[in-house]
């Protein structure tokens, strides 16, 4: 099979077409989701409320989102690997994106990094850039900014619709082959595609991004708590896995597990 490239997802956009994103934090995921299809895979900071259970995005550190990038990395044949740079990595200074960045690229195996940032951090993403290493600009809500921004609100509604269209821009220019907007008005995020030279991912902005990218535990409806209008279940694996380990409790408290077969 033949790796998705950067330049593969900029022709994406260039022929019309869509490409496809989920995060995904382990081999197995990785593997199953890489095998059906999916374009490029998202090691989100994420995994802070997904894999260890925080309640927002800040507390997650890179020395647990390495490994997590490492498996994801180690399984995907095909999909271009993204990481997140997590809160507290990559703010102080140019120099300290770069060091974050490289270590993920060179201990976690990714193919690119994500760094949430706007007309004002962009030169953070400059400094990435020029390292050689792929960015995907995140702007819109940012989950990282939770607090500063007042808790999960859609960004670029009216008016401030031009500060998310000034910030893609400013990514773009710092180098970003691709903008990511999350939790933008359609007419937004459409108008920010149409600005821009690169490839776009939506997360809650419609349809007219040049790609989607969902949290895996909401879209396989894994996820027991309540998920955000953007979210489409395309699954009920909650329900699927309690009926099993249900099962199974059962078959062994009645001993018809293990059974024959399944005995030495
Ligand atoms: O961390 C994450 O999963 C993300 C996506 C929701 C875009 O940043
Ligand atoms: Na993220």
């Amino acid at each position: 099979v033949q790796r998705i490239r950067t330049h593969h997802l900029a022709q994406a956009k260039a022929a019309g077409e869509r490409f496809t994103m989920l995060t995904s934090y382990d081999f197995m995921t990785a593997e199953l989701f890489d095998q059906a299809g999916i374009d490029t895979l998202l090691v989100g900071d994420s995994a802070s409320s997904t894999v260890l259970g925080h309640s927002s995005s800040l507390p997650i550190t890179v020395d647990e989102l390495l490994p997590m990038c490492r498996a994801v990395a180690a399984a995907a044949k095909r999909a271009f690997v993204v990481v997140d740079l997590p809160f507290g990595s990559y703010e102080e200074s140019p120099e300290q994106a770069v060091r974050t960045a490289v270590r993920f690229m060179k201990e976690g195996g990714a193919h690119g990094v994500k760094i949430e940032a706007d007309a004002s951090t962009a030169h953070l993403v400059a400094a990435v850039v020029r390292a050689g290493i792929p960015v995907i600009g995140h702007v819109g809500f940012t989950p990282q900014s939770e607090h500063a921004m007042g808790g999960y609100r859609i960004q670029g509604r009216g008016d401030a619709a031009q500060k998310v269209l000034d910030d893609a821009l400013a990514l773009e220019a710092a180098g970003a082959f691709c903008i990511l907007m999350e939790m933008v008005p359609s007419e937004t995020a459409t108008s920010v595609d149409q600005a821009l030279t690169v490839p776009t991912i939506g997360i809650g902005a419609g349809a007219q991004t040049t790609g989607q990218v969902l949290v895996w535990q909401d879209a396989l409806g894994l996820n027991g708590g309540k998920v955000a209008k953007f979210v489409k279940r395309y699954a009920d694996l909650r329900g699927v896995m309690t009926q099993a380990v249900t099962d199974y409790v059962q078959d062994v408290r009645s001993g018809a597990f293990p059974a024959q077969e399944h005995t030495y």
